[in-house]
């Protein structure tokens, strides 16, 4: 199959890195000891830029990396071995705090260490929007999903003006530096990149600056068969996707960013999952409670709502912190509830929300060797190497082999878990609309239920006017997140006052003329 006449070719342009340059005989011979020599098995039908590009991205490939991976992540035991009681332990009781429990003033105290770090710039914000967003169906990357609030804002045009409150609000403690600012470390992927950036463009980065939004990219991995055979999107082309969110340690380090929250001496980080509509983003409560706890990981959770949920739980496996997949769980555990409280012994609901210190993100390098990928079994547009076609398959034909964020929990030190209220914090956009759940329709319900909460909350009434449709339940009064982060400052106005719906609310000023 493949060309004698090409034997000698020299590949002049390595990338990433790379110095040296790798003859096709060298790299036909690694492949083939790698069981991965199919690879070229098209070689000789390319055009010669073809050839060339494949011959890259076979130079570039780490191949044996590539093997390990995937025989580590076939090969593993089952965590979930018969003794899920010895096995599995609730999380210990000086690891968790609840918001829904906490005092009043208790959760202030968390509110002002969190504004009091921000104040002095030692936060950042990671987010986490690499994934192709399969189950909604949208050809763009979900934040800049349009879920039709009255106001037609994106999740990343709600997730911009939250901080650039926050950064406002934070401007307003008393030690704060002159210029309070919140970097914003967006993580993109191959595929989510290039639509990601541009759209930060055309909206003008939505009122932050942009020298303090930096993007990054996460890593990819080939595709491969069930038998671990290296797939290919074309004949020139290997079939590549994200690396799962778990990319994000690796990425952080090798594009930069770590170096760049040590020049600008952050000290803390939130991140986050771009699909929440409802994510405090830099969340000053979290930061706070975090912060008090010495904690270097911290993970905020929502309570299950039964035990059937299916939702991962963090818990104690084998003594260290952990999420355990709902479907991991033998129903007597998952059922089992703590005598003290009533509530579910494994109900720490997992949603993907984290804080971090800048200490625990540099040391990942040093355990990143132990952890492991996952597999997700997908349909995978691949090439046929019998009949050189390029075939969209029906069933499940291949793996994505994926890290997950949460996969550095058995190696912190000082975790903290913090349970918030889920109709206040966790709405994820997850599925295609007219889905029903964790769709654009729930999205905008919850946010635009939340707003009339907010109102409701400080004595103010919501009165429903006539020509308000509540789709899907919820009344049309959108109050901007330049108005309000999470409540806060509209008790003055609206307290003992009433305001007719349907309102889109985009200033105070707006609001003070709105109730009456
Ligand atoms: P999901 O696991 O829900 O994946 O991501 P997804 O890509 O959004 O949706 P599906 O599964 O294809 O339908 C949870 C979060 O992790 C991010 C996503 O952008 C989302 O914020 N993520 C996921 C990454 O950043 N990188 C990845 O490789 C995968």
């Amino acid at each position: 199959m493949i060309a004698a006449t090409t034997s000698n070719l020299s590949i002049q342009t390595p990338k990433h890195g790379q110095t040296g340059s790798a003859t096709f005989q060298q790299i036909k011979e690694r492949y083939q000891a790698a069981g991965q020599g199919h690879l070229l098995s098209y070689y000789d039908d390319l055009s010669a830029e073809e050839q060339s590009h494949l011959l890259q991205q076979l130079q570039d490939l780490n191949v044996e990396r590539v093997n390990r991976i995937h025989q580590k992540a076939t090969t593993c035991p089952s965590p979930m071995l018969n003794n899920q009681a010895a096995l599995l332990a609730p999380l210990p009781e000086e690891c968790f705090d609840s918001i829904l429990e906490a005092s009043s003033e208790k959760s202030q105290e968390w509110q002002t260490i969190g504004l009091n770090q921000i104040a002095q710039n030692k936060v950042g914000v990671i987010l986490l929007a690499g994934g192709q967003g399969t189950r909604l169906g949208s050809s763009a990357p979900k934040g800049c999903y349009d879920i039709s609030l009255p106001s037609s804002k994106s999740l990343f045009q709600i997730q911009a003006e939250r901080i650039l409150k926050l950064q406002r609000l934070a401007q307003q403690q008393p030690d704060a530096v002159a210029n309070v600012t919140i970097p914003w470390y967006v993580m993109t992927s191959g595929p989510t990149r290039p639509a990601t950036v541009a759209f930060f463009q055309e909206n003008n980065y939505f009122g932050l600056s942009s020298e303090n939004i930096v993007f990054f990219e996460q890593g990819t991995l080939p595709c491969l068969t069930f038998d671990g055979k290296i797939m290919m999107e074309s004949k020139s082309q290997i079939a590549v996707a994200p690396d799962g969110n778990g990319g994000v340690y690796a990425a952080l380090r090798g594009s930069g960013v770590l170096a760049n929250m040590a020049e600008r001496k952050i000290e803390y980080l939130h991140a986050y999952c771009v699909d929440n509509c409802l994510v405090r983003v830099a969340d000053p409560v979290f930061i706070g409670y975090c912060v008090q706890k010495n904690a270097d990981c911290g993970a905020k959770v929502v309570r299950k709502n039964a035990p059937d949920e299916p939702v991962g739980v963090v818990c104690l496996r084998n003594s260290a912190f952990n999420v355990v997949e709902y479907s991991e769980i033998d129903a007597d555990v998952a059922h089992a509830i703590n005598p003290k409280n009533g509530q579910l012994s494994f109900g720490a609901g997992n949603i993907a929300n984290h804080f971090y210190t800048v200490d625990f993100l540099n040391k990942v390098e040093s355990f990143e060797g132990d952890l492991e990928y996952h597999i997700a079994r997908k349909k995978i547009k691949s090439l046929d190497f019998q009949t050189g076609e390029v075939v969209a398959p029906k069933q499940v034909n291949g793996m994505k082999l994926e890290m997950f964020v949460f996969d550095v929990f058995p190696f912190t030190e000082r975790m903290a878990v913090f349970e918030v209220d889920r109709r206040e914090e966790f709405s994820p956009l997850k599925n295609a609309p007219g889905s029903g759940q964790d769709c654009p329709e729930t999205s905008r319900r919850d946010i635009l239920q939340q707003h009339v909460r907010f109102i409701e909350s400080v004595g103010g009434k919501v009165v429903v006017g006539e020509d308000d449709k509540q789709v899907y339940g919820a009344p049309s009064l959108e109050i901007s997140p330049l108005v309000s982060y999470s409540g806060e400052g509209l008790a003055e106005i609206v307290a003992g006052k009433s305001i007719k719906t349907p309102i889109t609310i985009h200033t105070l000023e707006e609001l003070r003329s709105s109730v009456f």
